[in-house]
């Protein structure tokens, strides 16, 4: 998420995004959340010349505003209206691949943000929608007007971590139907009482809604994986999100995908048969520095990780049985050669 001069967005830690993803002429690019083509157009400025860029990006008016942005890179700058979870079948089917960098930026723009009319912000009065994309079929006002109480409660709870849940999804179906943001915003704040700390009442019922009307971590954990398949080794993965469901699952995945076994703890030996396809480029995760926040303070809650595709080595795979046997052969080997050597 990332504030706007004249309606513009700005791009969050874009320094950081081009050094992250060790951006070289020549080099092909995906970018996962194109938006209003900041990200977009520093790589394609960085990659010059040869340079090629495949943005993905759900949302139609976002997309027009990149590609009049990115004109002048021509064919080199390829803007698709699609969701990135098909990010691995547009790559195949363009022939787009290994990929030496892949960006997601995640959550909504600021345009998106402030756009009256899209429901995103409890600040705007406007119809209960969310939806990235029209093509989208579920909508806020569908969930808040036709689920059960206690499939709202967990909704609330599961994608908001929000402790009042339940008692907001009681006050939503006591009231309902609600059409508008603001009667949503007001039925939360009635229900948990005032603004009390330091963010609105209605903050994390409203990214939950939002983040199951698009499906937001599904789609995340399956083009984390697709991201993977098509870069090339030495390429990058570069993913800033913005909230700790968002975090956890990029966490995850870089931690799961450095190690060469994912056995749960105690078994004695591997049979998982993994292998380590990444290696974390950043142990420390990375923020915006105090002056970006002061200049978009939307940027306060961005967090950056970034892993770089390895070589997965064959013998990693094998369990302990194994590397013994490895070993015990290597020791013997070492002493046939001590004593041939004498
Ligand atoms: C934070 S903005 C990206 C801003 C962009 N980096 C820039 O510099 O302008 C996130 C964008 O990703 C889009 N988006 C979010 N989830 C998406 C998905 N699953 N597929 C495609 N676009 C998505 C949103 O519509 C939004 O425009």
């Amino acid at each position: 998420m990332n504030s706007s001069v004249h309606g513009l967005h700005l791009p969050v830690m874009l320094e950081e995004s081009i050094h992250g993803l060790k951006v070289e002429a020549g080099g092909r690019y995906v970018d996962c959340t194109t938006g209003a083509g900041g990200h977009a157009q520093a790589i394609l400025d960085a990659s010059s010349p040869g340079g090629q860029l495949l943005g993905f990006e759900a949302d139609p008016q976002a997309v027009e505003i990149a590609r009049e942005r990115l004109t002048s890179f021509g064919s080199s700058a390829l803007i698709v209206n699609r969701n990135f979870s098909n990010l691995e079948e547009e790559c195949l089917e363009r022939n787009f691949f290994p990929l030496n960098g892949v960006l997601f930026d995640l959550g909504l723009s600021s345009m998106q943000l402030e756009e009256t009319g899209r429901g995103f912000s409890f600040q705007y009065d406007a119809p209960l929608d969310m939806r990235f994309s029209p093509d989208q079929q579920l909508s806020v006002e569908e969930i808040v007007n036709s689920y059960n109480e206690s499939d709202i409660a967990s909704i609330i709870y599961k994608y908001g971590e929000e402790p009042a849940s339940r008692r907001i999804a009681a006050a939503i179906v006591k009231n309902r139907p609600l059409y508008t943001t603001t009667q949503l915003a007001d039925i939360i704040v009635r229900a948990v009482g005032g603004k009390k700390g330091r963010i609105h009442p209605a903050t994390r019922t409203f990214q939950a809604l939002r983040i199951t009307v698009n499906r937001e971590l599904e789609t995340l954990e399956t083009a984390l994986r697709q991201a993977l398949n098509m870069l090339g080794y030495g390429g990058r993965l570069v993913v800033i999100s913005y909230h700790s469901l968002e975090d956890r699952i990029v966490k995850r995945f870089f931690r799961e995908e450095s190690r060469d076994c994912i056995c749960p703890p105690g078994v004695p030996v591997c049979t998982c048969s993994h292998r380590a396809s990444i290696r974390q480029v950043n142990r420390k995760i990375i923020t915006p520095s105090p002056e970006e926040i002061h200049k978009n303070p939307r940027s306060r809650s961005a967090r950056m990780r970034i892993a770089e595709r390895i070589i997965t080595h064959p013998e990693a795979s094998l369990n302990s049985a194994g590397l013994f046997f490895i070993s015990l052969t290597g020791c013997l080997a070492g002493i046939a050669g001590c004593m041939s050597l004498n």
